[in-house]
């Protein structure tokens, strides 16, 4: 959804008028709640009633018509599969050092692909629509299924495009209507109709399954798990011998890889563009992290290890997350139980939209929010300070389960490229607009811009 989204737009006019927290229905009967401005999205955040998600036929319809999967299920099953999930993708290499060289092997590749076509002419102008992507989805693959694509097979960019086009489709709004059941089983175009392509999920889940299959055929008891699949294969054998109730199972399975590809690939794609993009824009902040990363990282490309000596680079970074706010209405929240938040009472039920561009944009918490000024994540010692306003990751219990794995992700690829490359506007051009895709997830139009190699001859 866009900054410029009509919904997006309706949250900011309704907290003019009537102040952080508004309520109003959907339908005859659904309580929708929004939620705008750092107090007010930081508190329901926290708010542990206020953490469950809605459920619907739509959004049933993602997920084999059942609460499958990690993002819109609540209670027993999320809570043991989120555990799950989480536990697992840590010692699968989740924040840690172990997957980096996975990273570094997918940089180096995307590295000598700009490298590659800014050299094939003249201006060296690249064109970064979807660059960042399959480096992106092969980093989470690798993780999830130990598996990695090229960059030009079809089947795989035929993928890309359905995860794409699904995001794009989407609407808050239209994606909660309380549409029974009966009416999608009747009426199977509906969700299509109000802009939600679950069709597009088809032939993803078939991929899911049959990664999963060949996994099934190709693992050797007692031998160490290669990756998520094998964990889960090995947990779900494992609760079908002794626990009738449990909430693992190969359906789940598939909703969860699915959730993690659709909540992971296209958030960490968009905010590596977005900051390129920032970099165009801002040439004198680029040089300044350029130089910082010379200094640190003499002629070798930069690696976890570096990280905390990089205090002006990590503050680059996160003012691209705040300015950017890639998810600006994060993921809706449900009311668990009645429940009070800024001293209003929100019915059990209730749908939230909790706007976390408002926290990262808010004007009193920020003083001068529309401007790009890393140093206001430094202090007066140039040491990285934390705002509690910078939640581009959600807060609370159900903040995003791949923070860690995004953190590294957009370093470890903004840090090397900015230090490969001098990025520039295409020459006699006007500069690439920062105006995002106007879809649930914000995404950088697409954009050509000059890449000149500096250090390395790959
Ligand atoms: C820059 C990248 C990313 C951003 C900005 C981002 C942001 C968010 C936000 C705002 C939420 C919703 C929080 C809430 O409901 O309050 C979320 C949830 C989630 N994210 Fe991310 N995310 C990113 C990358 C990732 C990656 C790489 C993965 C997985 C590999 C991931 C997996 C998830 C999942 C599974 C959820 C649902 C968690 C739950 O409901 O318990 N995200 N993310």
């Amino acid at each position: 959804m866009s900054k410029k989204d009509p919904f997006f737009k309706t949250m900011q006019k309704l907290a003019k008028t009537y102040g952080p927290v508004t309520g109003f229905y959907l339908g005859p009967t659904q309580p929708f709640i929004s939620v705008v401005g750092a107090q007010a999205v930081r508190e329901a955040l926290q708010n542990n009633d206020l953490s469950g998600r809605p459920s619907g036929a739509i959004l049933l319809s993602r997920t084999f018509g059942e609460r499958l999967g990690l993002t819109f299920v609540e209670g027993d099953v999320w809570q043991e599969q989120r555990r799950f999930t989480l536990r697992h993708l840590r010692d699968l290499g989740f924040g840690k050092t172990s997957i980096e060289d996975q990273m570094m092997g997918e940089i180096t590749d995307l590295i000598s692909e700009i490298n590659a076509t800014a050299k094939s002419n003249r201006d060296h102008v690249v064109d970064f629509k979807s660059i960042f992507s399959v480096s992106v989805i092969n980093i989470l693959w690798a993780i999830v299924g130990g598996k990695r694509f090229q960059r030009d097979d079809p089947k795989f960019k035929k993928l890309l495009d359905n995860i794409d086009q699904f995001l794009q489709s989407g609407d808050v709004l239209q994606a909660n209507l309380p549409v029974p059941a009966i009416l999608v089983r009747l009426f199977p175009s509906l969700p299509g109709r109000l802009g939600i392509n679950t069709q597009l999920f088809v032939p993803i889940q078939k991929f899911i399954e049959e990664t999963i299959d060949e996994h099934i055929s190709t693992r050797l008891k007692g031998d160490a798990a290669r990756d998520y699949i094998d964990v889960y294969l090995d947990e779900m054998e494992r609760q079908l011998k002794t626990n009738e109730s449990t909430t693992f199972s190969k359906k789940q399975l598939i909703s969860s890889i699915q959730d993690l590809f659709g909540a992971g690939f296209h958030t960490s794609s968009s905010s590596i563009g977005f900051a390129v993009l920032y970099m165009i824009h801002y040439p004198t902040i680029q040089q300044k992290m350029r130089d910082e990363l010379d200094d640190i990282c003499g002629d070798s490309l930069p690696s976890l290890a570096h990280r905390l000596q990089l205090p002006y680079t990590e503050a680059v970074l996160m003012e691209v997350m705040r300015i950017a706010t890639i998810a600006p209405a994060g993921v809706p929240h449900c009311a668990m139980k009645e429940t009070q938040l800024q001293g209003f009472t929100i019915p059990k039920g209730s749908i939230l939209a909790i706007n976390l561009d408002s926290a990262s944009n808010d004007a009193t918490a920020w003083k001068d929010p529309e401007n790009f000024r890393p140093e206001r994540h430094l202090d007066k010692n140039g040491k990285v300070i934390k705002n509690e306003n910078l939640i581009p990751f959600g807060l609370g219990r159900r903040v995003c389960l791949g923070e860690p794995l995004a953190r590294n992700t957009m370093f470890l690829f903004v840090a090397s490229l900015v230090k490969t490359f001098a990025f520039k506007s295409v020459p006699k051009e006007p500069l690439p607009t920062l105006e995002p895709n106007a879809a649930i997830l914000l995404s950088p139009k697409p954009f050509f811009a000059t890449a000149i190699p500096r250090v390395y001859s790959l």
